[in-house]
């Protein structure tokens, strides 16, 4: 059965390039990123697997531990690794599972057969400190993913868990946001001290109260 949202992300031990892990231990207290490419030596997962290197100053200011996987050998993620730094420019600064069993693809649905049933799909799974799943997205094979979407994301994600604001459409770290219809006005003048603009009475605007 398909993963939904608010299900806990199963646990597993893999084979990784930063030795062998144990999925929930590995992300103790952290958010975590779990992703999976279709192949190594293909050119968008190339590109990919770049930038998600290249952010790791943004992964670190959010306390996110990323984690890739494709159904490949060990051995090919480490000849692959040596292509990413020399065309990317940056070496792989995370672990990235050897899924050759397929067993983490097959416990997270990442195999989607009648797109192609050998590789795995483009799968974004965001798993929260409670180790629930918060986010997932699937790319087909031949579309790169939006990372700076990722970290959008996550941003909300993170604001939205600790403090009672939902974020509107296209919202960006820093943007206001959005009072959830659950809280009383009272309740939202004690809470949002920088005050609130009621444009409906289910749509109240208050400055982004963590900045
Ligand atoms: C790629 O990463 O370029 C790719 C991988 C599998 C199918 C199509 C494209």
């Amino acid at each position: 059965m398909a993963l939904r949202l608010g299900d806990t992300a199963p646990d597993f031990t893999a084979e990784t390039t930063q030795g062998t892990l144990a999925f929930h231990e590995w992300l103790g207290s952290a958010w975590g990123v779990l992703f999976s490419h279709p192949k190594e030596f293909t050119p968008v997962c190339t590109t990919e697997l770049g930038r998600v290197a290249k952010l790791e100053p943004e992964w670190d200011a959010r306390n996110v531990k990323v984690i890739g996987l494709s159904v490949d050998s060990l051995a090919d993620h480490e000849g692959w690794s040596a292509d990413i730094e020399e065309t990317q420019g940056v070496a792989l600064n995370f672990p990235l599972i050897a899924d050759h069993d397929r067993r983490v693809a097959d416990l997270y649905d990442m195999i989607h057969p009648n797109a192609d049933d050998t590789f795995t799909v483009r799968s974004v799974f965001v798993v929260g400190p409670d180790k629930s799943i918060k986010l997932t997205l699937t790319y087909p094979a031949s579309t790169g993913r939006n990372f700076d979407e990722l970290l959008r994301v996550i941003d909300s994600l993170q604001l939205t868990a600790d403090h009672q604001v939902a974020t509107p459409v296209d919202w960006k770290d820093g943007d206001d946001c959005i009072i959830v219809p659950t809280l009383s006005d009272d309740d939202a003048k004690a809470k949002f001290p920088k005050g609130f603009k009621t444009v409906k009475p289910y749509l109240r605007v208050t400055p982004q109260p963590n900045r």
